[in-house]
């Protein structure tokens, strides 16, 4: 176990095991991991649905090698992996994603020289100059504090392209929901509150002197390779021995629409990658239960098969998959999972599954750890 996590710190949970019984209890001690976990970067910046960091470390624990997540989101995978010291890669579809997982993971270098631009451009933006304030945004700030990140966008796009403005742009990212009306990154509620003037140029420097201590305190490593891919048609770089992932489940998020506000102050176009996103939320609205949950086993089975193949041989694949909701009827994901990981040519050794309470929902939902073997 690693020597960063504390014991006990979660609440214990009852887990079902099956199959290997040495493995089984492998993935139960990854699936009961609970609480928040706010080491390193993983805090740092907000994004959906993160696996636990404690989950990640466990299984990176038992499996040795390269490790590749074609899902990285915040990259909760990649920080656990540049923690222990290993190879890492991933890839997402949404260039947040890949931004957080970069911010998360980068140098400490770079740190360092985006810690020092930052000051300056935090006292810029306290300056008193009139920028464009993106339409979309409006509605959801406060004048001046629209304003402010205005004048931190416009600062930013001055420097030079690389990793330092990488990390400025991750900066901004990460304030742009907290310093608008906006609710929570998943909730798009609308609900006013006062920011003092400055106080955003202030809190953009903050994050970044947080970063860079955070980055500064990470062991030396390689840096993970990040890129942003669709899972269905990027497999693992040549050598992975662990494929340790959690897709999207069926039905419950819609990833990609939910950044509109990052996009917009980014500067990002995302349109061409909307039709991508698995098992989106919308396209349950829109096609339909029956015929959206063909497509997402068709997608399901696609990524699977292109990750196992890409995997070296006496590899392993471990994937995370809870009950899908399309309205208020839980889609099982778990079945086609299996079914997929065996015509991919893996053979399925052990399984931890952990009932989920939904409370905002009212309902039980179950959550998987399945792992296979590439022989
Ligand atoms: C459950 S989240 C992953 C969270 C991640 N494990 C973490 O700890 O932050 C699922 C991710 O899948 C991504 N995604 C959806 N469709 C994709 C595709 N076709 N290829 C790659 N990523 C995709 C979404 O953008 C989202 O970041």
């Amino acid at each position: 176990m690693s020597s960063q996590r504390r014991p006990g710190a979660h609440e214990a949970r009852a887990v079902r095991e099956h199959g290997d019984p040495l493995l089984s209890k492998i993935l139960a001690e990854a699936l009961a991991q609970t609480g928040t976990e706010a080491r390193a970067t993983h805090g740092w910046h907000s994004y959906p649905a993160g696996l636990h960091p404690d989950a990640a470390a466990v299984m990176l624990d038992a499996f040795d090698g390269p490790v590749h997540d074609p899902f990285c989101g915040g990259g909760t995978v990649l920080v656990e992996a540049r923690l222990a010291g290993r190879d890492c890669s991933g890839t997402d579809l949404s260039p947040i994603a890949t931004l957080v997982s970069h911010a998360r993971t980068a140098a400490a270098e770079h740190a360092v020289a985006m810690r020092a631009m930052s000051r300056h451009l935090a006292e810029a933006a306290r300056r008193r100059v009139d920028v464009e304030v993106p339409e979309l945004c409006v509605r959801w700030y406060e004048p001046h504090v629209a304003q402010e990140l205005g004048r931190l966008r416009d600062g930013i796009k001055a420097v030079e392209p690389g990793p330092v403005q990488d990390l400025l742009r991750a900066l901004l990212s990460s304030i742009i929901v907290k310093s608008s009306f906006r609710e929570s990154d998943t909730r798009n509620t609308r609900t006013p509150h006062h920011r003092p003037p400055g106080t955003t140029a202030i809190l953009f420097h903050k994050k970044a002197r947080e970063l860079a201590r955070l980055l500064e305190a990470m062991p030396p490593g390689p840096a993970p390779r990040i890129r942003l891919a669709d899972a269905r048609k990027v497999g693992p770089p040549p050598g992975t021995r662990l494929v340790l992932t959690s897709p999207p489940y069926p039905g419950v998020y819609d990833y990609l629409p939910m950044q509109q506000l990052r996009y917009a102050w980014l500067e990002i176009d995302p349109s061409p990658l909307m039709g991508g996103e698995l098992g989106s939320r919308r396209e349950f609205r829109s096609k339909g239960r029956t015929e959206a949950l063909q497509h997402w086993r068709e997608d399901n089975a696609r990524w699977i098969a292109t990750q196992a193949q890409g995997l070296s041989a006496d590899g392993w694949m471990a994937i995370v998959v809870g009950d899908g909701l399309v309205g208020d009827r839980l889609v099982d994901a778990l079945q086609p999972t299996v079914v997929a990981m065996q015509e991919a040519g893996l053979q399925i050794v052990a399984r931890a599954s952990a009932d989920r309470p939904d409370h905002a929902r009212e309902a039980l939902r179950i959550e998987h750890l399945v792992l296979a073997h590439k022989p």
